[in-house]
């Protein structure tokens, strides 16, 4: 098989509506949120460039502008951290605006996952992609991206993450159906279904928000009809990627094993604040401290 062409373009999705994270999210898009002193998108672009993935396209929607500005400069805000001699807070601020090369595309209506995806067609144009959740985030010592990349080189097609969960939890998540490739560590997916009961799950493996998708992937979801939630959903899609023969068919994935964080969720949200801050440089050893207290006097 002829290798794939590399891989360069990241798309973000940041567009969704936030519900589960009501009221935060009612005039601030959820990708926004802090985790520890950096908001949830930065984190994610942040991956995206390390894997070499330097053109960076987020879909936004409703309050883009916060999201605009986190990676754009403010020139008063460097001058003024310039003037104090705060060459720490001035790197901090800096941070965000030396990631890649960062481009916005509008969702005017919130569709649904796989119409956010569509949002990126002329953006992409006819190269494999990748898609990063914006509100997903994957721990930077765990590998992911780069063993999905070295995967879709291998397979062509398109490559998706999955990961265990509870199998009363797979009603929340995309679920995969999936055969084992002799001799690698990837796996083929023969089926996806987006939502299913726990009756209905083929399995307890659930997309997670990494994706790398062949360009056809655009031509499908421009026919996907609304499904679960009545929005377009990319899982759909992939479904039809996954049983196709035409050129471009054929879904493999990559099973996570490490630590990830959906930030959108309350819960998944506090825990990923709790862990890296204890890992953080500067919060990490007051953290701890304060921790063991805490849990040492926690009541039932
Ligand atoms: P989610 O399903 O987690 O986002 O989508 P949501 O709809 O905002 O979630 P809740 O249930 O209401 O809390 C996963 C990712 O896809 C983006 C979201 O911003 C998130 O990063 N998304 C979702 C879009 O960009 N557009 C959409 O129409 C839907």
């Amino acid at each position: 098989m002829a290798l794939t062409p590399k891989i360069t373009k990241a798309v973000i999705p940041a567009a969704g509506l936030g519900t589960r994270f009501l009221p935060a999210t009612k005039a601030m898009p959820k990708e926004m949120l802090p985790v520890v002193d950096k908001p949830a998108i930065q984190y994610v672009v942040a991956e995206a460039v390390n894997a070499g993935l330097n053109d960076v396209l987020m879909i936004t929607g409703r309050s883009k502008r916060a999201l605009e500005d986190h990676f754009d400069r403010v020139p008063s805000l460097e001058a003024s951290l310039e003037a104090k001699g705060d060459v720490k807070k001035l790197r901090s601020v800096q941070e965000a605006t030396e990631l890649g090369d960062i481009h916005y595309v509008r969702q005017r209506d919130p569709r649904g996952l796989g119409h956010a995806v569509l949002c990126a067609k002329q953006h992409v144009g006819q190269e494999p992609f990748a898609v990063l959740l914006g509100d997903d985030l994957i721990d930077s010592r765990d590998e992911l991206l780069s063993l999905m990349v070295e995967t879709q080189q291998k397979t062509g097609g398109s490559v998706i993450a999955l990961m265990e969960v509870e199998p009363e939890q797979i009603s929340a998540y995309g679920c995969a159906d999936v055969s084992t490739v002799e001799g690698e560590d990837y796996v083929k997916v023969n089926a996806l279904v987006e939502k299913p009961s726990v009756e209905e799950a083929p399995s307890n493996l659930a997309i997670i928000g990494r994706y790398l998708l062949h360009p056809r992937v655009f031509e499908v979801l421009e026919h996907t009809a609304p499904g679960r939630g009545g929005e377009i959903q990319l899982t759909d899609a992939l479904q039809e990627l996954a049983v196709g023969s035409d050129e471009g068919s054929g879904v493999h994935a990559v099973v996570f094993r490490g630590r990830r964080y959906d930030t959108g969720d309350k819960l998944s949200y506090l825990q990923a604040n709790v862990t890296l801050a204890v890992e953080n440089e500067e919060l990490g050893a007051g953290m701890k401290t304060w921790l063991r207290t805490f849990v040492a006097n926690l009541e039932d």
